[in-house]
């Protein structure tokens, strides 16, 4: 299998990267990745010297650098993750998400379609639902209804996706995946935040009440999700992959500072998220029936190995909180 995979150095895309070449299998492995300011390669520095990996610095939305890489490679399979991933971001500059999520996506099915690439998985997000009032939850066929700029840049790339299997009968399949956590996270989403501001003893901000709820699934449990779509899920259609493990934000923070032995005192409440949803929820049915997938770590599990995996690489996170990041948390924390 000749694989090549987007946003690898990412959070989601590096989990993937080492997963897959963990096992043995007679496998090709390429990733493009722009190197943002998420894009890490210290995430990939256990695969790097695997003569099975190879990796292309390249803008998704560079059509001219895409095609010299997939013309090069000539991959099998694109498991696409690149993207502009972050709803506050977002919310301040939403142009390079538009730029990288929708025409990144299309300069991407465009080199599939040239090179006639034989299967092609768009990894999205449940945000593309938007907000779900209790007790419903979404199915695939459930209406797009996203709040920000980031989810709305999702959907219209899910539906480009899609529209290259009904139009050019590409082997296009879509999954949309819940709040994931875990190793290797930037820490500007809501877990990877609170535990390093957490073990750093500051500020933790949660927005609004703290009561809306995401649906929690570890990493490792969305790879192997997008696995088994890779090699069984149908062309055409989309997969929801959730963690079944739906808490509200308040009780995540609260499950960290007794993870991290701090005090409930450093929880500050700070301004809403404008358009915030208030609840995610979907059905992984589909999936599970088709696949056989589910999810394999319990809630519990997956936070004290996270809190673990940040408490030992304090490096890490000193690294990714350079420059950079103190004008984000700045610009998004300041004044809240
Ligand atoms: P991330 O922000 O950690 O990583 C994104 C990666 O894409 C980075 O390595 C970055 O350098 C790269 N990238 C960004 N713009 C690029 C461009 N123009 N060209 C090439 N590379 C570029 O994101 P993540 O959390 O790993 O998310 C991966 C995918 O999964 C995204 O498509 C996201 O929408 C989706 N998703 C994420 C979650 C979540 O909870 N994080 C949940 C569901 C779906
Ligand atoms: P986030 O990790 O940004 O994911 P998403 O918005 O894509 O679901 O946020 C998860 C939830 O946590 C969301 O309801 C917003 C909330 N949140 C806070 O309360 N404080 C924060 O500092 C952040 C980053 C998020």
């Amino acid at each position: 299998m000749k694989l090549l995979v987007t946003g690898g150095a990412g959070f989601i895309g590096s989990a993937f990267i080492r997963l897959a070449l963990q096992s043995p299998e007679d496998l090709t492995l390429g990733n493009i990745d722009a190197l943002t300011y998420a894009g890490n390669l210290e995430n990939l520095a256990s695969v790097s010297a695997d003569p099975r990996y190879t990796f292309f610095k390249a803008d998704i939305a560079d059509a001219a650098a895409v095609e010299a890489v997939v013309a090069s490679f000539q991959p099998e399979a694109i498991v696409h993750f690149a993207a502009e991933s972050h709803v506050d971001r977002s919310i301040h500059s939403p142009e390079p998400v538009i730029r990288t999520n929708f025409n990144g996506t299309f300069t991407l099915l465009e080199a599939a379609r040239r090179h006639k690439t034989p299967r092609f998985v768009h990894v999205s997000t449940d945000e593309v639902y938007g907000s779900i009032d209790e007790p419903h939850e979404a199915d695939e066929h459930y209406p797009l209804r996203a709040s920000s700029p980031y989810s709305a840049s999702k959907a219209g790339s899910d539906l480009l996706a899609l529209s290259y299997f009904t139009t050019y009968k590409m082997n296009v399949s879509v999954t949309r995946a819940s709040n994931n956590y875990g190793p290797y996270q930037f820490p500007e989403k809501l877990i990877p935040l609170m535990i390093a501001n957490a073990l750093d003893g500051k500020h933790l901000p949660v927005y609004g009440d703290g009561m809306q709820i995401r649906d929690w699934l570890y990493v490792d449990d969305h790879c192997r999700a997008i696995r088994a779509v890779l090699d069984s899920g149908r062309a055409g259609e989309v997969y929801n992959i959730g963690g079944s493990r739906a808490l509200p934000n308040i009780e995540v923070v609260q499950r960290i500072l007794a993870a991290t032995g701090q005090p409930e005192s450093l929880i500050q409440y700070v301004t809403d998220r404008p358009g915030h949803d208030r609840r995610y929820a979907i059905t992984s049915d589909k999936i599970e029936r088709e696949t056989g997938w589910k999810p394999q770590v319990e809630f519990e599990a997956g936070l004290s190995e996270t809190v673990g995996w940040y408490r030992g690489n304090a490096g890490w996170i000193a690294n990714v909180r350079s420059g950079a990041y103190r004008e984000f948390y700045d610009k998004n924390y300041g004044g809240r």
